[in-house]
């Protein structure tokens, strides 16, 4: 090996300065190729995952879409999609660990889902990460609730700092959490990524205790470039003190 290529070496193993080795595990992304808006090849996907890696994560669970108008997947689907994205990293020799569940879109054909005992893919154990549109309150959002765990489900709402709808309805929002209703918080929502009010909105949710998990739902490069700007949110050091479940997924 010439002097450069050790200077190589060296400098790939260096570690990242940018961390996230206080999440561990990140739980929402989309990082499966070609299935919805998020990675597109396989080469991205892999990209991608290099650099949550390099954060110092230690395992990724990652979430695609499953909206009936949009993004028709299957628990087949994602798994044939997790085995071919497996093989991919283990062709590049990229050690980590990574598995997939789904972002559940709500809407009536996911309630009729639910109600019919189909097989929802879970973060772990009985978890199930679900989104809403940003702008209107579902109708059934509590009924689908309700019904998800009457068949055994825990349900997390993604991003509730991005709903319109719950930022300006305080009384909802206390009703979600009276029922229970896991918060997962993206990161970037604490960078500004989204918008000032989603901002302040995922701060006083940290401020006041109500985030369970944080996630990067990170789709592309563009996502983690701004992610790396997170240590500049005052938030940074509080939310790596918080007793969150993405250390026990
Ligand atoms: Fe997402």
């Amino acid at each position: 090996m010439g002097i450069l290529e050790i200077f190589k070496s060296q400098k790939k193993e260096t570690p990242h300065e940018f961390s996230l080795k206080w999440l561990e595990v990140d739980m929402h992304s989309h990082l499966i190729p070609g299935i919805d808006d998020g990675a597109k090849t396989l080469p991205d996907s892999i990209a991608l995952i290099k650099r949550l890696k390099q954060y110092g994560l230690r395992k990724i669970i990652t979430t695609p879409h499953i909206m009936t108008e949009y993004f028709r997947n299957t628990p087949e689907i994602i798994r044939m999609g997790l085995e071919e994205l497996r093989l991919g990293l283990q062709n590049e020799e990229i050690d980590i660990q990574v598995d997939a569940a789904a972002e559940y879109y709500l809407d009536e054909i996911f309630l009729e889902k639910v109600e019919s005992g189909q097989e929802l893919l879970t973060i772990k154990d009985n978890l199930v990460l679900v989104e809403t549109g940003f702008i209107n309150k579902p109708q059934m959002m509590l009924e689908i609730f309700f019904t998800m765990e009457m068949n055994g489900y825990k349900p997390i709402l993604a991003h509730p700092e991005r709903y319109h709808y719950l930022i300006k309805d305080t009384a909802f929002l206390q009703d979600l959490l009276d029922r229970e209703i896991y918060f997962q918080i993206n990161l970037l929502s604490l960078t500004g990524f989204y918008s000032k009010p989603i901002k302040h909105f995922a701060e006083m949710l940290v401020d006041e205790n109500k985030v369970k998990l944080f996630g990067t739902d990170c789709h592309n490069h563009r996502y983690l470039d701004m992610l790396e700007t997170l240590p500049n949110s005052k938030y940074f050091e509080k939310i790596q003190e918080m007793d969150i479940l993405n250390h026990y997924l």
